[in-house]
C-alpha cells in the first residue's frame, strides 16, 4: 500500500498517494484530485510540480550534483566520448564496442542532407539567426523522410535517432558555410563526429581543416557536457510536442525554439555578449555588478543562476578547467575569460549573489572554449542544440514509448470577465 498525504479541504479529506523515486525525491499524486476534490494546483513554471516521471538524467540542486543514466557526470566527461554518451542516454545503457560501432556507422551513413534540402539555405537571408534556420530544418527533415514520422518500432525509432543525430551538425555547419557565402563543404566519410563537423565548418576546397586534437576533445566535451539535463525547458517543450503524437523531427525543432530563449540556452551568446559589453564600455566589475544589484534596466549577470543548482553546477566547474587549458594549449591569454574569473570570483563573495543562491552554470564559460575554436558566436546555442539532441531524442523517446503518456494538457485558474453579453460595434465606445 503506497504511503499517502491527507490534504483536508473544509469538511472533505483525501489521502494523495506519495511516488517516492530510486534516489528518495518525493512527490504528491494528484491525478485523482480535481475529480475528488474540484481543486487543481497552480504553480508558476512547474517549480514544485514533476510533470513525469525519467529514468535519464538525476539532477540533485542542493548538493550539485548530475548523473546520464545513473553515471555521474565529472566520470562521463573523464572517461566517455559525446557519442557514447548519446548512446547512454538513449538506450539507457553504455554500449558494447559492437553497439557503438553499429551506431557511429548509422551516424556515418545519415549525415548527408538529401541534396534538395541543400537549396533551403539558399532561401535564407545571410543574416538570418542560425536558430531559426536550424529549426526550420530540421523540421524540413520530415518532408524528406516521410518514412521517419511514424515510428512503430526499436529498429524506426534508431534509424530516426541516428539520423537526427547526424544531419543536426551538417545542417549547422551548412548553415554557418551559406551565411558566410562559403562553398559547402560535405561530411568527410573518414572522420568521427565532432572532428566532421569542425571539417565541415572550416574546411576549405583547396584545404582541408586539421583540428588540434585536443580541440576536438574540448568540443567533443561541451557537446557531452550540454547532452541532457532532465526536465529543462526545451526538453519539456520536446515531451509536451511528443505526447500529442507529432514526429520526432517536429518535436525536437521545437525544442531548438525553446533552447533559443535567453534565460535558457540563449545564454552562452548573452554571456559573451555582457562581458564584450563591459570591455567595450570600459566598465570595472565592481561598477557592473553594482548595474546587475540595482537590478538596472533588468541587467542580471548572464550565465550566473539556476532554475535546479542552487549550488554550483558541476558542468560549470568542468568547463572551467577546460577553459583554462584550451587557452593554454592554444597559448592563447582572452580576456574574456580573465574577465568571466574575476565576475565569478566577486560574485561568490557578494551578499545579493550568495543569498540568492546564483552561480556559475553551464552557459558561463562555453562561450570563452567556443571563441577559441573559433566557432561564431553567432552559432553558441545551435551548438547548445547539437549537444542537447539526445537528450531531447531520450526524453522523446521516454515519454512516448515508455511511459505513455497521455497528451500533456495543463489546466489554469481563469481571472477573466465574468460572463457578458456581445455589444454590436455601433454601441460600442
Ligand atoms: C540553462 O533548466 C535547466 O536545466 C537549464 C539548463 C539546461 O542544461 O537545460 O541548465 C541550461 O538554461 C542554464 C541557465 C541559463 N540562463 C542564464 O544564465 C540567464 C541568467 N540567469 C537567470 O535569468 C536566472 O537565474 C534563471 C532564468 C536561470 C533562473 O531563474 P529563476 O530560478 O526563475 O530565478 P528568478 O528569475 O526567480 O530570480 C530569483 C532572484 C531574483 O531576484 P529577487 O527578485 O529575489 O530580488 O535572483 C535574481 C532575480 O532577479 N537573479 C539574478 C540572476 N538570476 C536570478 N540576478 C542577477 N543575475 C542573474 N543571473
Amino acid at each position: 500500500m503506497p504511503e499517502t498525504a491527507r490534504l483536508q479541504l473544509g469538511d472533505k479529506a483525501i489521502d494523495l498517494p506519495i511516488v517516492v523515486g530510486t534516489e528518495n525525491e518525493r512527490a504528491l499524486d494528484i491525478g485523482a484530485l480535481r475529480a475528488q476534490t474540484g481543486y487543481i494546483t497552480l504553480d508558476e513554471g512547474y517549480r514544485n510540480t514533476g510533470s513525469c516521471q525519467s529514468a535519464i538524467t538525476f539532477i540533485d540542486g542542493e548538493e550539485g550534483i548530475l548523473r546520464y543514466r545513473g553515471i555521474p557526470i565529472e566520470q562521463m566527461a573523464e572517461h566517455s566520448s559525446f557519442i557514447e554518451t548519446a548512446y547512454l542516454l538513449i538506450w539507457g545503457e553504455l554500449p558494447t564496442e559492437n553497439q557503438f560501432n553499429t551506431f557511429s556507422d548509422l551516424l556515418t551513413k545519415h549525415q548527408n542532407l538529401h541534396e534538395d534540402i541543400r537549396h533551403h539555405f539558399d532561401l535564407f537571408p545571410s543574416n538570418s539567426p542560425p536558430m531559426a534556420v536550424l529549426s526550420a530544418v530540421l523540421n524540413a527533415l520530415s518532408c524528406f523522410h516521410p518514412e521517419m514520422l511514424e515510428i512503430e518500432d526499436d529498429n524506426s525509432f534508431q534509424e530516426a535517432a541516428a539520423r537526427i543525430m547526424a544531419k543536426v551538425r551538417t545542417i549547422a555547419a551548412y548553415s554557418y558555410r551559406h551565411a558566410n557565402g562559403f562553398p559547402t563543404i560535405y561530411p568527410h566519410p573518414d572522420k568521427k563526429y565532432t572532428a566532421n563537423f569542425l571539417h565541415m565548418m572550416f574546411s576549405q576546397p583547396y584545404k582541408e581543416y586539421e583540428p588540434d586534437p585536443e580541440l576536438v576533445k574540448a568540443l567533443d566535451l561541451i557537446l557531452l557536457l550540454h547532452a541532457d539535463h532532465e526536465q529543462n525547458c526545451s526538453a519539456s517543450t520536446v515531451r509536451m510536442v511528443g505526447s500529442s503524437g507529432a514526429n520526432l523531427f517536429a518535436s525536437v525543432a521545437a525544442g531548438v525554439c525553446a533552447l533559443w530563449g535567453p534565460l535558457h540556452g540563449g545564454a552562452n551568446v548573452a554571456v559573451v555578449d555582457m562581458l564584450e559589453e563591459i570591455r567595450a564600455a570600459g566598465m570595472s566589475v565592481k561598477e557592473f555588478m553594482q548595474q546587475v544589484k540595482n537590478k538596472k534596466n533588468g541587467i542580471r549577470l548572464m550565465g550566473f543562476g539556476h532554475p535546479v543548482y542552487k549550488n554550483f553546477d558541476p558542468r560549470s566547474r568542468i568547463i572551467k578547467k577546460t577553459c583554462e587549458n584550451v587557452l593554454a594549449r592554444l597559448h592563447l591569454k582572452d580576456p574574456l575569460l580573465e574577465l568571466a574569473e574575476e565576475l565569478e570570483a566577486t560574485a561568490l563573495q557578494d551578499e545579493y549573489f550568495v543569498q540568492r543562491k546564483l552561480y556559475p552554470n553551464v552557459d558561463f564559460y562555453s562561450g570563452v572554449i567556443l571563441r577559441a575554436i573559433g566557432i561564431p558566436h553567432s552559432m553558441f546555442t545551435v551548438m547548445f542544440a547539437i549537444g542537447r539532441m539526445p537528450g531531447w531524442i531520450a526524453q522523446w523517446q521516454e515519454g512516448r514509448f515508455v511511459s505513455k503518456s497521455r497528451i500533456h494538457r495543463p489546466r489554469q485558474i481563469y481571472t477573466g470577465p465574468t460572463q457578458r453579453v456581445y455589444t454590436p460595434i455601433d454601441k460600442r465606445g
